[in-house]
This record gives structure tokens, C-alpha cells and sequence, in this order.
């Protein structure tokens, strides 16, 4: 008998974009299976190679590595039309996607109304929108917990068509009482049902047991977060959050897992912070420093293209995600953005209502909360063209040893520009 393989997870510690597509990517070499365990096409994950930019939203990372399997998971919520035309521009760029993808039949379907809804519930918000992607990533998981979802599997159905006209006359009445106008829903129902069909020419699985089977034969699977920590559902800046557990805990529920089937936690962020979308962020900066940062950085949306809100790293969200996660080993992406910049801040604390705290409050929202930062000595070296950690400048290597000793946590890989070959392991 082979020896039993085993789970890594990677995820973001932040609010998203840390970073997981590359470093995904860049791991795979080290595994047979990659594995999405929550979200869906709210996420955009970017690899770089050989010159060249691809951005997955549903298909794991795994997907440019030849015999790599990549598995689509239960916890994840599977927009048809959209999948389809990531499969089309996947197999485009030469990864075969029909021979390595599985898609779990468990995986809830975000419906064409699901989509309406998410745009009208954030018009119903008005400044208080959550700034959603507008993918029907949360009417989605509300239908699912709410026991009234619809799964892949149920494509194969005679009455699937029966089962979805059910679930949108219940939510076009909803869209009524929010006087949405729904106007495109036949045309989006067209192409959502054309989706469907060429869905169903692909590999779907027991992904459960599929996955336990690998794990059986040795196979060893690393699980692929999409969004971060502080966009996790129940210890997010809630409402300001997505409608997924991003914890390693995600990991379970979304693939069927035991804990014990997980053999480390990697926690990737990047050197600074960034948000897209509303909610609180205390770090924010408003000033030409977020502006250089976002520019340097190009912090702009994979998904939709939005300008990022950029701010400096914030050690207690972070700590509190390590923690969170059981995070083992760090990975710390975009350190080059921060070439050339004096004094690197980071908040080490917050005071909130006139006390110190080193704990991310129970609510974000509401509380008066200043952090509290701590400058250190910045690197002005161009950090791109490193390749190996002894080549890293002194100060930069400094700040390295400071976080990890702030962070209880050993940071393994450093990445120093989009790129594959941009990755220094430590
Ligand atoms: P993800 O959602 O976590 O996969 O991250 P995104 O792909 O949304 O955003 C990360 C962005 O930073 C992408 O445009 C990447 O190409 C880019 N990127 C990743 N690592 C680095 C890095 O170390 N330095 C720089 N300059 N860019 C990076
Ligand atoms: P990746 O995997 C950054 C944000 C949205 C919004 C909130 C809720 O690329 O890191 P949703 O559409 O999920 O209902 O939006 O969460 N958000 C992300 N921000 N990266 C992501 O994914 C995100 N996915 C969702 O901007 O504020
Ligand atoms: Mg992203």
C-alpha cells in the first residue's frame, strides 16, 4: 500500500488579492492536486509567466502545470456563464482544462437571479453597500444555507429546468418588492442555460470521496484560499465581509476533510494592506502615500477592475489571522512595492476609546479606533531583480527578522514582482 498523502492549505491573511494565484502557482510543482474550498468568481487570482498575465476566478491555480489535478470543491458557488468563458480562455492560454478540472456536483450554481439580487440588495444599501462584486456570490450562499440551493449535480436532472423556474419566480418576486428592474433576466437566462449544457461535458465528481481517494493513493493536495481572513463571514469587519469561511477551517467543509487530514497552514500577505470595496479598513491611507502605493503596486481589481484602497501593514488583523488559521509559515508578497520609501509604518496596535488593545474588536464598524504604529528603517534598493534571500538588502532583511518575531510565525518565501520566477524561499 502507498503511503497516505496529505492536505497544505494556502490562503490570504488580509483582505484579499494578497497574492494566492501566483504563489498557488508556484507551489503546484510540490503537488498533484489543487483545491478551492469556498468563493466563487468574486475571486480573481493572477499568474504571471513567461511574460504573460492570467486570471482564474473559479479554476484553481493548478491549471498551467501539466498532470496537475484541480478540483473545483463543494464549498465553492459555480456561476455556469462565467465558468465557461474562464474554460475558454484557460484552454486558450494552453492549459487542458477538460482533462485536469473536476468540478464537485455538491458545488452550489449561482443563478441568473442570483445575480439581480446581489445588485439589488447593494441598491437597496445605498452608502451602506457592501461594494460586492456582484457576482451572486451572496444571494448564492443565502439560497444554500437557506436549504432552497441548487447544485451542479442537478444539471443532469430531467426537471433541472423545472427546479431553477421554482427558485427564480420566488426571487423575481423578491426583485418586485425591490421595485429592481429585472428587465435582462430572459436574456440572461438564455446564455446561462447554453452555459449549462457545455458545463455538463465536464468531469464532475463525489468530490468527497474523490478527494479521500487521492489522499488514499499518497496523492498530496494543497487547498487554494480565494478572498483573506478579514473577509471571512464570521470573523471578518462584519457585514464588510464575504459570505465564505476564508479560515483554514473552510478548508474542511468546503472539500470534505477532517482537520487531522491537514498538514500545514500557509498564510500569505502582502507588506502593506489593501481593500476593494467598502468597509472598515484602520490602516487606510488617504494620502500620496496610498496613492503611491496603489500605483506602484498597481493595486486595481483582477475582477472588476476597481482602484484598491491601500494602506500600511496592520500586525493586529494580521496576528489575529495567523491565529485564526493556525497559520505554520508565512509568505510575504509585493515587499518590492516598498522599495524606496523611508520609514516603513506598521500598526503594531490599536487604541480604542482612549485603551491600548492588541485585539481586532468584536465590531469594526462603529468603533473608535486609532492604530498605533511603529516606523521602521526602509530599504531604498530595487528588490525585483533578487533572486536569493542572502542578496536581500540589510535593512529589508532587518524588517524580515523584526516581523517574524512580531509574528511568532517564520516567513518562508518572499515575492519580489508578479512573476513566477519573482519568488525567494528562505
Ligand atoms: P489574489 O487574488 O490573492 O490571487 O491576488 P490578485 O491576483 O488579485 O492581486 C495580486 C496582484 O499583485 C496581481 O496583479 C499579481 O500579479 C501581483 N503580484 C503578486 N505578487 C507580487 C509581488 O511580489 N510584487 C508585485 N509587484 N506584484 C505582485
Ligand atoms: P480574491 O480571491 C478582494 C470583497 C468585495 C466586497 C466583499 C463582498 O481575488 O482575493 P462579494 O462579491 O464576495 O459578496 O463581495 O468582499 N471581495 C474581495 N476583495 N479579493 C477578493 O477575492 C474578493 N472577493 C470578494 O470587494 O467588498
Ligand atoms: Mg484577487
Amino acid at each position: 500500500m502507498s503511503e497516505r498523502g496529505y492536505v497544505d492549505v494556502v490562503l490570504g491573511l488580509q483582505w484579499g488579492d494578497e497574492g494566492k494565484g501566483k504563489i498557488a502557482d508556484f507551489l503546484t510543482p510540490s503537488y498533484d492536486v489543487v483545491a478551492r474550498f469556498q468563493g466563487g468568481p468574486n475571486a480573481g487570482h493572477s499568474l504571471e509567466m513567461n511574460g504573460v498575465k492570467h486570471v482564474l476566478n473559479t479554476i484553481p491555480s493548478g491549471i498551467f502545470h501539466k498532470d496537475c489535478i484541480n478540483l473545483i470543491g463543494n464549498g465553492v458557488v459555480i456561476d455556469p456563464v462565467r465558468l465557461m468563458e474562464e474554460i475558454d480562455r484557460t484552454a486558450a492560454a494552453g492549459a487542458d482544462v477538460k482533462g485536469a478540472l473536476y468540478i464537485s456536483r455538491k458545488a452550489n450554481l449561482i443563478l441568473p437571479t442570483h445575480k439581480l439580487l446581489d445588485a439589488a440588495s447593494e441598491q437597496m444599501k445605498g452608502d451602506e453597500k457592501i461594494g460586492s462584486t456582484l457576482r451572486g456570490i451572496g444571494p448564492t450562499y443565502r439560497d444554500k444555507y437557506g436549504r432552497s440551493g441548487i447544485r451542479t449535480g442537478d444539471m443532469f436532472r430531467a426537471d433541472f429546468k423545472e427546479m431553477v423556474a421554482a427558485v427564480t419566480e420566488r426571487h423575481c418576486e423578491q426583485l418586485n418588492q425591490f421595485g429592481f428592474d429585472f428587465s435582462s433576466l430572459a436574456a440572461l437566462e438564455q446564455e446561462f442555460y447554453e452555459a449549462v449544457e457545455r458545463l455538463k461535458t465536464y468531469r464532475f465528481v463525489e468530490s468527497e470521496y474523490f478527494i479521500h481517494e487521492l489522499l488514499d493513493s499518497g496523492k498530496k493536495i494543497l487547498a487554494e484560499g480565494a478572498q483573506g481572513s478579514m473577509l471571512d463571514v464570521d470573523f471578518g469587519s462584519y457585514p464588510y465581509v464575504t459570505s465564505s469561511n476564508t479560515i483554514s477551517g473552510g478548508v474542511t467543509v468546503g472539500l470534505g476533510l477532517a482537520p487531522k487530514h491537514i498538514r500545514k497552514v500557509m498564510g500569505i500577505f502582502k507588506a502593506y494592506c489593501t481593500r476593494v470595496g467598502g468597509g472598515p479598513f484602520p490602516t487606510e491611507l488617504h494620502d500620496e502615500m496610498g496613492e503611491k502605493l496603489r500605483i506602484t503596486g498597481h493595486e486595481f481589481g483582477a475582477t472588476t477592475g476597481r482602484p484598491r484602497r491601500c494602506g500600511w501593514l496592520d500586525l493586529v488583523a494580521l496576528k489575529y489571522a495567523v491565529m485564526l488559521s493556525g497559520v505554520d509559515e508565512l509568505i510575504m508578497m509585493k515587499s518590492d512595492v516598498l522599495s524606496g520609501i523611508d520609514k516603513v509604518r506598521v500598526a503594531t496596535a490599536y487604541k480604542i476609546d482612549g485603551k491600548i488593545s492588541d485585539q481586532v474588536p468584536y465590531n469594526y464598524v462603529g468603533t473608535d479606533l486609532d492604530p498605533i504604529y511603529e516606523d521602521r528603517a526602509g530599504w531604498s534598493e530595487d528588490l525585483c531583480p533578487v533572486r536569493e534571500a542572502d542578496l536581500l538588502p540589510e535593512n529589508f532583511t532587518n524588517y524580515i527578522l523584526w516581523l517574524e518575531d512580531q509574528l511568532k510565525t517564520p516567513i518562508k518565501v518572499i515575492s519580489v514582482g508578479p512573476d513566477r520566477v519573482q519568488t525567494i524561499l528562505r
